[in-house]
């Protein structure tokens, strides 16, 4: 949208566009504002409140991710009242839950420990009151442990407008508010799909990966993007590694991925098959009806199949033999199957995996 507006944040003066939050136009020109229940491609809700800053002649602080721009705005991110704000939100949040980060998941990539050090805060101001929940470790994907829960709400809309899954909601009001599927209930007994979204987006160690539990802290990790191979859709993904293994899968957000940073159960969990023991790794050859398969190269496989191939057309016509491809090729793996089969086989008896 055309850029038709003048602010002023922090003695700068920025174009913006009509309907462009404080965020959004702070962002474009490198203003850091904290933010917690943030997240893009969802409503903006306001929960948090750490994206306060400073307009002038308005009565309060604002909420930066809420507030459109609006002609003439003065901005300021930085002043005292809103750092002592940002200090008291996070302090509150702090003292409501179970932070410990020596035993969480999440140490060193939590938002809310990234906040306490950034605002310089050195102890807890308040005394500490964890809800005491218990833990719902009801199933062997995802961890929920609402002691460490910020109800930022970023993972319920994550599950109701990004992936549409409509499993989790906030569950009572005020202090007594918890995050959860319906009626309280475990993962395991909801409808969840264990897309493991809303573990994506979590800012603390509320919800987590439990296979990456104890399999490696975050600076130990190695990030390497790559394509999803389960369907053609192409959903990027990063892969972390440690030795090797994949500890934990998640989806890239980059600008332009088909999947814009989401992932289905299988991206995101099913990746033992990657390092399994019995993961063919070489061509395996069974020459006649009652025989045990036989290790082969490639070359001798190769030459098996196109003489069998041969033989049958020979034999009984190229309409005697089908090709089946597969949802886990490539789009251009998949055209060269059919290329394959209708203009070197000879037969239209072609079809693929996702109708069967
Ligand atoms: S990020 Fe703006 S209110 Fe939470």
């Amino acid at each position: 949208m055309e850029k038709t507006i003048t602010v002023t944040i922090d003695g700068k003066e920025v174009l913006a566009s009509p309907g462009q939050t404080i965020l959004e136009c702070a962002r474009e020109i490198g203003i850091f504002i904290p933010t917690l229940c943030h997240l893009q491609n969802t409503t903006n809700v306001g929960a948090c409140r750490v994206c306060v800053v400073e307009v002038e002649n308005a009565r309060s602080l604002v909420a930066s991710c809420c507030m459109p721009v609006s002609p003439g705005m003065v901005i300021r991110t930085n002043t005292p009242a809103v750092r002592a704000a940002q200090k008291m939100i996070v302090e509150l949040l702090w003292s409501s839950g179970d932070h410990n980060c020596l035993v969480c998941e999440q140490n060193g990539q939590c938002e809310l420990q990234n906040l306490v050090y950034w605002l310089k805060i050195d102890k807890p101001r308040f005394p500490i009151h964890p809800p005491g929940y218990p833990v719902d470790e009801s199933n062997t994907m995802i961890s929920r442990d609402m002691n460490k829960c910020i109800l930022c709400g970023r993972c319920v809309r994550a599950c109701n407008e990004i992936q549409v899954n409509e499993v989790l909601d906030f569950a009572k009001r005020s202090s007594d508010a918890k995050v959860g599927p319906a009626f309280d209930a475990d993962y395991i007994d909801s409808v969840c799909v264990f897309c493991g979204e809303c573990a994506q987006v979590c800012p603390t160690g509320a919800i987590t990966l439990k296979p990456a539990k104890f399999a490696g802290r975050p600076w130990e990790l190695t990030k390497t993007r790559t394509t999803c191979a389960y369907c053609g859709v192409g959903c990027q993904m990063d892969l972390y590694t440690k030795d090797n293994k994949v500890v934990k899968v998640m989806g890239n957000r980059e600008y332009g991925t088909p999947n814009q940073g989401s992932l289905c159960v299988k991206g995101r969990f099913a990746m033992d098959f990657l390092t399994h023991p019995d993961r063919l790794t070489k061509p395996l050859i069974r020459y006649t009806k009652n025989e045990d398969l036989k290790e082969a190269t490639w070359e001798e496989a190769f030459t098996f199949i196109a003489d069998k191939l041969s033989t049958i057309k020979k034999e009984n016509g190229s309409d005697s033999i089908a090709g089946l491809s597969s949802a886990r090729c490539t789009n251009e793996e998949n055209y060269l199957f059919q290329k394959f089969m209708r203009a070197v086989i000879g037969t239209n008896n072609v079809d693929h995996c996702a109708r069967l």
